[in-house]
């Protein structure tokens, strides 16, 4: 099992397959102005799984597909048929906003993709428009239903909170556990990447304890669910006599760092190591000098040796270089 330099296991690789997305979230993409990597600086699928498969090799046995958007990857079958056979994966999910999903599910169950996490603020379509942008209700909705009709399982729903945008509507996203096994995870906003966004992510910050009272106020209590698992970000809760799963991940008020397990790669082929700071260690370069799996499995043993820790979210310092989009959260 790799341990950094703070004794922590890192065993939890995420891969950022592009930088682009189909939606643009006002806290995540701004509407104009980006500038995209270009198509031949993404990693294709094999060095995707050159990577993985160096990753098995030094004891990562979780990889989460991100992005921007996954789905929009034209070979991600291909990505995640190559990834799912790599022996010692045992855990192979994504992030994604779901819209493509109803024409992609089957296929991605088929190729070994095991779960999804589907992000969907709110369900008020005119909010929606609002914080989701290019995003549609039923578009989102189609593909949470593909997702569960195709076995992705457990489904877990990712509600970014927004004052003045959705924080009402957060009530509603945690009654849909009172009838469903989901998971509904909401997530404090982080000023990734300065620009508008990062400025809009610290102005409509909402804490979780304050999204968790307007919760518990109207659905009643919500009583923890002890984790099995010390690196989830999430702090779980279930409703009353509810199957689902109500989930708090708080990076900003309560900070995880001390529990991290992961490591980043992003599409461009840099280990990013670590979310909330800008460091990175080229990878690209290793694999295009012909480099292989032993060469990518010292480069990634250098890039979590050189883990940091610790970040000053709360006191308004963030990371400038990436934004969330970039580096997949
Ligand atoms: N703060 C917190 N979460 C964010 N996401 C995107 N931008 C932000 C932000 N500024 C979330 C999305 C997506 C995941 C990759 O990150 O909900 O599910
Ligand atoms: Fe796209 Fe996700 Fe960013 Fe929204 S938060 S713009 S869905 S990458």
């Amino acid at each position: 099992m790799p341990e950094d330099g703070f004794g922590r296991d890192i065993n939890y690789l995420r891969l950022s397959l592009i930088d682009n997305c189909n939606l643009r979230c006002v806290y995540c993409m701004p509407m104009e102005g980006l500038t995209f990597a270009p198509a031949p600086e993404l990693l294709t699928p094999e060095e995707f799984a050159t990577v993985a498969r160096a990753a098995a090799t030094v004891g990562f046995h979780k990889i989460r597909l991100t992005g921007g958007e996954p789905l929009l990857r034209a070979d991600l079958v291909e990505i995640v048929e190559k990834i799912s056979r790599i022996d010692g994966i045992t855990d192979l999910s994504m992030t994604t906003n779901g819209v493509r999903l109803p024409q992609l599910a089957h296929r991605l169950k088929a190729a070994g993709l095991h779960r999804v996490n589907i992000h969907l603020d709110t369900l008020d379509r005119d909010h929606l428009k609002r914080v989701m942008r290019l995003g549609s209700f039923d578009a989102i909705w189609s593909g949470i239903e593909a997702a569960q009709a195709a076995g992705l399982h457990p489904i877990k729903i990712n509600v970014v909170v927004v004052r003045d945008y959705n924080e009402d509507d957060v009530v509603d996203m945690a009654r849909l556990t009172m009838d469903r096994d989901w998971h509904v995870r909401f997530i404090e906003l982080m000023p990734l990447g300065g620009g508008e966004c990062a400025r809009l992510s610290l102005e409509q910050y909402v804490s979780n304890t304050q999204t968790r009272e307007r919760i518990e106020e109207v659905l009643g209590c919500l009583t923890p669910i002890l984790s099995h698992d010390p690196s989830d970000e999430a702090r779980n809760y279930r409703l009353e006599d509810a199957p689902g799963v109500v989930g708090f991940i708080s990076p900003v008020s309560e900070p995880y760092c001390g529990t991290c397990n992961r490591m980043r790669l992003t599409a461009d082929g840099q280990f990013h190591l670590c979310l909330l700071n800008d460091d990175e260690l080229d990878v690209k370069r290793a694999l295009r000098n012909g480099g292989g799996e032993e060469a990518v499995a010292r480069i990634l043993l250098k890039a979590i040796a050189f883990k940091p820790t610790g970040h000053r979210l709360s006191q308004g310092h963030a990371p400038q270089h990436r934004s969330m989009y970039q580096t997949g959260g």
